[in-house]
């Protein structure tokens, strides 16, 4: 589904990316991970266009994406969240899930769903799709809180929320549970299994939280130093002596 190939990208003069690729299948949770500092967030500003590789491919469903602006690459189907997770502050839940639904909304109908009364029908399913979902992710009872009133684990959750309104087929997760407690971590852990289950959705997530990683994750790819040092099962990604010592063994882990 998703092809990344080879990619290599600098900041000024530091190689972030030295010739990187990952795949990803149909309906399937692969974890991206690595030290602090190794890439991972900058693969996803690759796929997602806010970041040009000097080179390499990217493709999607076969098509290239790095001829593609931003907004097309999120109507192909690819939605992110954020490592520093980002809501709209000040927008209410549920309009902070009515603007993800904006990849199908013409631009009349959405500021109809966001400020007025629904009068149209696609204004109409906008705000029954973003119910729904809201209600999907436990967030029904905070429809009409402003976003920067809520939690972090909250806001996590509505930004998730934002990303599955645009109905992707490939979610792309950074840090998801970052900051999270172990309770907030295990249900999400669920969540994103069920998701994937439900909706066909395939998953690429970076994450620090090794328990959340080995067990939500059909494949694992490692990142150190803009270069993938494996790629595999989990069982065999923790067992992998290059693993441990890049990464695995480091004792601030
Ligand atoms: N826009 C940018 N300008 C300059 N340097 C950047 C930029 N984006 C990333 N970098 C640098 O590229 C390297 C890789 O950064 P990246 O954010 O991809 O790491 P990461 O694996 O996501 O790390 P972390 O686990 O801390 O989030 C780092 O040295 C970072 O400082
Ligand atoms: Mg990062």
């Amino acid at each position: 589904m998703l092809s990344v190939e080879n990619l290599a990208i600098s900041f000024g003069g530091l190689a972030a990316l030295r010739g990187f690729s990952v795949e990803v299948a149909e309906r399937e949770i692969v974890a991206l991970i690595g030290p602090n500092g190794a890439g991972k967030s900058t693969v996803f500003n690759i796929v997602t266009g806010l970041e040009r590789p000097a080179s390499g491919r990217v493709t999607f469903l076969g098509k290239d994406l790095l001829a593609m602006v931003p907004h097309a690459i999120a109507r192909c189907g690819i939605a992110r969240t954020f490592q520093n997770t980002e809501v709209f502050r000040q927008l209410t839940v549920l309009d902070n899930v009515l603007i993800g639904c904006h990849a199908h909304l013409s631009a009349g109908a959405l500021r109809g769903a966001l400020g007025l009364p629904a009068v149209g029908r696609e204004e109409a399913a906008a705000r029954e799709t973003a119910h729904a979902l809201l209600a999907r992710l436990g967030l029904d009872d905070h429809a009409g809180v402003e976003a920067r009133a809520l939690p972090l684990g909250l806001q996590k959750r509505v930004e998730l929320a934002r990303a599955l309104a645009a109905e992707p087929r490939l979610l792309l997760l950074d840090e998801p549970a970052g900051g999270l407690n172990p309770t907030e971590t295990r249900a999400l852990m669920g969540l994103i299994v069920r998701l994937r289950d439900e909706r066909g959705l395939a998953i690429l997530l970076v994450e620090h939280d090794m328990e959340f990683v080995m067990s939500i994750s059909d494949r694992v790819a490692v990142l150190n130093d803009g270069r993938k040092i494996a790629d595999g099962k989990p069982g065999a990604i923790a067992a992998d002596p290059g693993v441990i010592e890049a990464y695995l063994g480091r004792e601030d882990d």
